[in-house]
């Protein structure tokens, strides 16, 4: 089997190795002519980058780069990628990179034509129609990781610079218009983040497939995206020039995060306030708090997981799988605390505060309260 394709679900979708070749005709194709690319730092220096700048500039379409993203963008980098993009008179954006390059990217695209400050868009009831959408640039996608699959989200997650609390940005038309996903992006990731950003993507389709609410359709997505991430994350972790195995985890990626508009859960509602006040890897995080939220859990999801458990091969339904997530860990080098990764138990409290506050509770099969979140935090450390 070639693990090529054009797929037009759940966006248009150009698959397969060697496919950032296409990054001009990605262009056209969303209608633009003078592209930004947008990107983080880190990534601006590397080959990958300066490679999609000269396949744009062959192409006569310039070579605008915007690489001021912190690894948790922020309002400040969102107002400097907007300036850049006006001033170099752009008609789209690439967004390009791991979460940060394409969060900042979707929002660079989303609010140069905004006349709101963008938290009048967080994604609460119907906030996200004050904008306006005619004025949303086109967006090509390209990730760098297979983790965060926000090449296939209508969200993007920005954090207020004065509070240091994230929020989620959302509006359909943020979707990205093309996405180009070229596995050779992803070999030059190092083993932890292969690991992290992978069992980002588990979480997501583990959550999605957690969550309470009816959306059949995702729960076969999320399903066999779990499948992929068992059987390619470790071939992946073990060498990153396998091609198989990164594209495996590529399309897992875009399953899990097209799975989780069913929902996500407590394992994202720990995480995110984690990474917040630690700075933690938030795939690497989501990983750890995974244990104690299935068995937080287990009342409510053990039937459907007997039925995970069965086709992904593993013996003893729920109760296998829970042992088999702890093996997985620790096999791809995750810590088995939180403690392990420089969170501090003494922050508890503060930590339950903010997690209840998090839109992934809305997801968790259990009702999730301060009170036994604060327990969950207590089981993770
Ligand atoms: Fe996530």
């Amino acid at each position: 089997m070639t693990l090529t394709g054009n797929w037009s679900y759940p966006t248009a979708i150009r698959f397969g190795a060697g496919r950032i070749a296409e990054l001009s005709e990605a262009c056209a194709q969303a209608g633009v002519s003078r592209p930004l690319l947008v990107t983080d730092r880190g990534l601006a220096k590397l080959p990958i980058t300066q490679a999609a700048l000269d396949i744009l500039d062959a192409a006569n379409l310039g070579r605008g780069l915007f690489a001021e993203v912190d690894p948790n963008p922020t309002e400040d980098n969102m107002v400097a990628g907007v300036e850049a993009y006006k001033a170099g008179g752009h008609d789209g954006v690439i967004a390009f990179g791991g979460g940060s390059g394409l969060d900042l990217g979707k929002l660079v695209a989303f609010m140069a034509g905004q006349t709101r400050p963008v938290w009048d868009f967080e994604d609460i009831g119907d906030w996200w129609t004050r904008a306006d959408a005619e004025a949303i640039a086109p967006i090509i996608a390209v990730p760098t990781t297979a983790g965060t699959g926000a090449e296939v989200g209508r969200a993007s997650v920005i954090t207020n610079p004065a509070t240091h609390v994230k929020k989620i940005i959302f509006h359909p038309k943020i979707l990205p218009t093309v996405v180009i996903c070229d596995p050779e992006l992803t070999v030059g990731m190092p083993k932890s983040i292969t690991a992290g950003t992978g069992l980002d993507a588990f979480a997501h389709c583990v959550e999605a497939f957690s969550s309470p609410h009816y959306h059949p359709m995702s729960q076969g997505i999320a399903l066999e995206g779990m499948r992929l991430v068992k059987e390619y994350l470790p071939q992946a972790y073990a060498d990153g020039s396998d091609i198989e195995a990164r594209a495996q985890m590529m399309s897992a990626a875009m399953m899990g995060a097209t799975a989780f508009q069913k929902g996500l859960g407590a394992i994202h509602a720990m995480s995110h306030p984690i990474g917040a006040v630690f700075n933690t890897h938030h795939g690497t995080t989501n990983a750890v708090c995974m244990p104690a939220v299935l068995a937080f859990n287990a009342d409510s999801i053990r039937d459907r997981f007997d039925r995970v458990a069965a086709y992904l091969d593993i013996d003893g339904g729920f109760e296998g799988f829970v042992s088999f997530v702890q093996q997985f860990n620790d096999q791809m080098g995750i810590p088995r605390k939180l403690s392990d990764m420089g969170a501090n138990p003494s922050r508890i409290d503060e930590l339950a505060a903010m997690a209840i506050e998090d839109p992934s509770c809305a997801g968790n099969p259990v009702e999730l309260t301060v009170e036994n979140l604060k327990e969950l935090f207590r089981n993770s450390m």
